[in-house]
């Protein structure tokens, strides 16, 4: 119901507002959270912008705050922000981490990710909120509160991975940037971005697993009618560390300088795994008119053969007749 909805987001904004006043406030949150934060580079002023906060390292801080303030235990377990073991003892799911909280796109609290400040390896990096009445991860952008009035303006949305890089882009000085964060790329979230833009860029990070995720992607992205450029990194590096590598301005020209199309993308990733194999060579073109044939629009798709015709030295006819012969498979 309306109103059970509305409890959550009550404690959901009580919680958030705790863990800020604890990284700001605390000697605690000072010495460990803000300056983590200091030390990967953030600026305050983006700290603040996206109200990340601190949860303390011990076992139910922010539940007992929430219960002395009048706020149910019932919705804090609901929300996932409070957990009863089977003992009925009451404990804090995020504990010793720096949280990011997660809004919705009109700007309420709906989650968190909280993230560790340990280099153990058994740790999990990030602790999420689980799905909720108000949380469903699958139908959320990270940062796209903060950066909807910029895609629209900008008409273009940068789409990268995580919570870090959405705020180091902000510090560049790029607004218009959100995070899949947490799951990968769905339907629902390529559908949220298309009520701002029809351009999208990818920033995934630079590694296997994040090129992998670029294709899987951009195929997602194009099958939904959008377009969809890529910028890839350098090995080892994700938008976030990359931002801090180089700075801001080198950043920015780097993005707006190695923007490619996802042909040429494909091309790139796929000429290198297929090295001088001449079968693997040979299957590049028919991947690359694979995701051709998702483009629901028929005029854009020839564009794209046209492009792929000069691109692999191919006769424009026989990629065609390949398009058309996997366009009737489908349908
Ligand atoms: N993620 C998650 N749980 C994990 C690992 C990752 O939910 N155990 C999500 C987080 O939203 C994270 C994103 O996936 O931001 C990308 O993961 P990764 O690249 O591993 O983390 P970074 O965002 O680069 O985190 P950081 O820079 O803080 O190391
Ligand atoms: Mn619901
Ligand atoms: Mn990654
Ligand atoms: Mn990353
Ligand atoms: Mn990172």
């Amino acid at each position: 119901a309306q109103n059970a909805k509305e409890s959550l987001y009550i404690v959901s904004q009580f919680a958030a507002a705790f863990f800020v006043k604890q990284l700001w406030e605390t000697d605690e949150g000072k010495s460990i959270g803000l300056s983590y934060f200091k030390e990967r580079g953030f600026r305050e002023d983006i700290l603040k912008k996206f109200e990340v906060g601190y949860s303390p390292d011990v076992w139910d801080a922010m539940t007992q705050s929430a219960i002395r303030e009048g706020h149910k235990l019932e919705f804090l377990e609901q929300t996932g922000l409070s957990i009863k073991n089977d003992n009925g003892k009451i404990y804090d799911r995020f504990r010793g981490r720096v949280m990011f909280p997660i809004h919705n796109f009109t700007g309420r609290v709906i989650g968190f990710g909280g993230r560790t400040l340990k280099t153990d390896k058994n740790v999990p990096k990030y602790v999420n909120s689980p799905e909720s009445e108000i949380y469903h991860k699958s139908n959320v952008l990270y940062g796209l509160f903060h950066a909807k009035k910029a895609i629209r303006d900008l008409d273009n949305c940068y789409l990268a991975e995580g919570y870090a890089d959405v705020l180091s882009v902000h510090q560049a000085g790029i607004e218009n940037v959100v995070a899949s964060s947490g799951t990968s790329l769905t339907v629902e979230q390529i559908k949220l971005i298309g009520r701002f833009t029809q351009n999208v860029t990818i920033l995934f990070d630079g590694d296997a697993a994040g090129i992998k995720a670029s294709l899987r992607g951009l195929d997602m992205i194009l099958e939904e009618g959008l377009n969809v450029k890529i910028v890839s990194f350098p090995d080892g590096h994700d938008p976030d560390s990359y931002m801090h590598h180089v700075g801001a301005g080198a950043f920015k020209t780097y993005i707006e300088d190695n923007r490619k199309d996802f042909i040429l993308y494909k091309a790139n990733v796929l000429l290198k795994e297929a090295g001088n194999d001449p079968i693997k060579r040979a299957g590049i073109i028919r991947d690359i008119v694979e995701s051709i044939a998702k483009i629901p629009d028929p005029i854009k798709a020839s564009v794209f053969i046209r492009e792929s015709s000069s691109l692999l030295q191919i006769e424009e006819s026989i990629l065609l007749s390949e398009l058309n012969k996997m366009r009737s498979a489908k349908s």
